[in-house]
């Protein structure tokens, strides 16, 4: 009940007539955790971005964004996936409460960033999602990682998952686009639009393989 209340954000209790917070205490040190492990992501990968700018003049990487999970969204994903609401279940089963994505201008790009990733000692890859080679059904096209990330917290060494998503511009554009018209609201779609979400996949598809040939 306590992570409940703390997703809800029921923090606060109502007591002869008086407010008295509640501070889930063990809910914001894993959030905490999340945090760090998503700042030591994201710093090496800015520092990879600028590394392969700097000395070989390659855009590897256009951008990268950062995110944490909502509280009512790790709620949602624990009920939906029919998890125990406790903190061992959220550690265990829900692997993007930290989650970095990485735009890349072209396809092969791709590649070369989830090499690179997979060559850092420190992070242990748990899950490997290839969409790229393989679109998913909705036409949805992206690399999928989910790394253990160390975090160093008061002298010992805490393993935090990170979910690492890197696609290309194109694919960004399509991404987006598609979450907010069916993927995210879960709304039923027609199937004329799930169809022309496909067909405008495919043609993302075919632009990114033009533009690499080109370059
Ligand atoms: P989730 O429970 O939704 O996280 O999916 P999963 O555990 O089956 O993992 P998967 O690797 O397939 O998806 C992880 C994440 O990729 C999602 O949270 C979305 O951010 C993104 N994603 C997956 N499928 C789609 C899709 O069809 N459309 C869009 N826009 N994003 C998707
Ligand atoms: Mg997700």
């Amino acid at each position: 009940m306590e992570l409940e209340n703390s997703l809800l954000k029921q923090d606060t209790l109502h007591l002869e007539g008086k407010d008295v917070e509640i501070k889930s205490e063990t809910f914001e040190k894993l959030m905490f955790l999340y945090s760090a492990a998503l700042r030591e992501v994201e710093t090496k990968i800015n520092i990879l971005k600028d590394e392969l700018k700097y000395l070989y003049n390659y855009t590897l990487i256009d951008h990268i964004t950062t995110r944490i999970k909502k509280p009512e969204s790790i709620l949602n994903k624990m009920k939906k996936k029919q998890c125990n609401i406790n903190y061992q279940s959220l550690i265990e089963e829900i692997s993007d409460i930290a989650g970095i994505r990485i735009i890349c201008p072209l396809k092969d790009d791709i590649f070369s960033v989830i090499n690179l990733i997979k060559s850092y000692p420190e992070f242990k890859v748990l899950k490997e999602k290839d969409y790229i080679t393989k679109p998913k059904k909705s036409g949805y096209s992206s690399y999928h990682l989910i790394i253990d990330v160390p975090v160093n917290v008061a002298g010992k060494m805490i393993y935090v998952k990170v979910e690492i998503q890197v696609r290309t511009m194109a694919m960004d554009f399509w991404a987006s686009l598609e979450h907010d018209i069916k993927y995210k609201t879960n709304k039923k779609v027609s199937k004329k639009i799930s169809k022309e979400l496909i067909e405008c996949a495919k043609l993302i598809n075919k632009l990114d393989v033009q533009m690499s040939n080109m370059v």
